[in-house]
């Protein structure tokens, strides 16, 4: 990928990773180097926008939960003028962008206009996760799949999801945005038949210095998250599969933490 190859009035949509900029691909890279403005999710760390050279623009677009500070229509907006100007144009995102990434929304707006588009993946939260706790998310006649679930819900309303389908697989299940309704999690899981036994993974900040990771067991999620997560992203993973993971002991029952690395 050369500047040549990235054309004016054209944009990507690019996986940034969890926040270490090591996990970034070598095209994000070069994307981003090339680019005459970048928009950026609030959950893009220090490290990552570092790498944008001073002479670019770089337009904040503040997405986090609770928080957003530019609703999915105008960010649509923005990058429909911003190809419309002739720039080359990055939507750098966190993770990647087809996981709960609205990139849906930005790649109908900018087709519908008639610009280019493409996608350049990115680690997952979920696999960078798995890394750092050093387990595999699928095991061999334990976990035949993984399932990445959104726990959002419109403020006040219970979460949508089919608990019994995601209790009775067997799968390894990967909440995103779960920190605030780790009770509801919970609860679905247990009264659809999950038992309160089952292996948790809470993972905060991950691959950021900050991160920190605790396994528990599913009827002490509520209880752990609240105590453990905070205000930090927080990804949430349930399933047998998380009984390997690499975690020094605490003194709390039932939980073991450990920090990054
Ligand atoms: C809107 S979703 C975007 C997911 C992203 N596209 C991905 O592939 O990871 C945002 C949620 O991802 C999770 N998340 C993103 N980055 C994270 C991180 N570094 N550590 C823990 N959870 C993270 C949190 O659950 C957060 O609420």
């Amino acid at each position: 990928m050369q500047r040549d190859d990235f054309a004016p009035g054209t944009v990507w949509l690019v996986g940034a990773g969890p926040g270490d900029p090591d996990l970034l691909t070598m095209k994000a890279v070069k994307l981003i180097e090339c680019a005459d403005i970048v928009f950026h999710d609030a959950l893009v760390g220090a490290g990552i926008l570092s790498l944008i050279p001073s002479k670019t623009e770089t337009v904040s677009v503040g997405k986090r939960s609770g928080r957003h500070s530019k609703d999915q229509r105008t960010i649509d907006a923005m990058l429909v003028e911003a190809a419309a100007a002739g720039k080359r144009v990055v939507r750098l995102k966190g993770g990647d962008p087809s996981i709960f990434g609205r990139s849906a929304e930005e790649l109908r707006a900018l087709r519908n206009a008639g610009y280019p588009v493409s996608i350049c993946p990115g680690i997952t939260t979920a696999c960078a996760a798995a890394a750092s706790a050093g387990i595999s998310l699928t095991l061999r006649g334990v976990a035949r799949d993984v399932r990445f679930v959104t726990a959002h819900s419109q403020r006040g309303a219970a979460l949508d999801v089919d608990w019994h389908s995601l209790a009775g697989g067997g799968s390894t299940l990967a909440f995103y945005m779960g920190r605030e309704v780790a009770g509801e999690i919970m609860r679905g899981l247990m009264r659809a038949g999950m038992a309160g036994d089952t292996s948790v993974l809470i993972a905060c900040h991950v691959s950021d210095p900050a991160e920190q990771r605790l396994t528990t067991r599913l009827d002490l999620l509520e209880l752990a998250t609240r105590s453990f997560a905070a205000d930090a992203p927080t990804l949430i993973v349930v399933g047998a599969a998380v009984t390997q993971a690499h975690v020094a002991r605490a003194g709390l029952p039932n939980v073991a933490r450990s920090t990054h690395g």
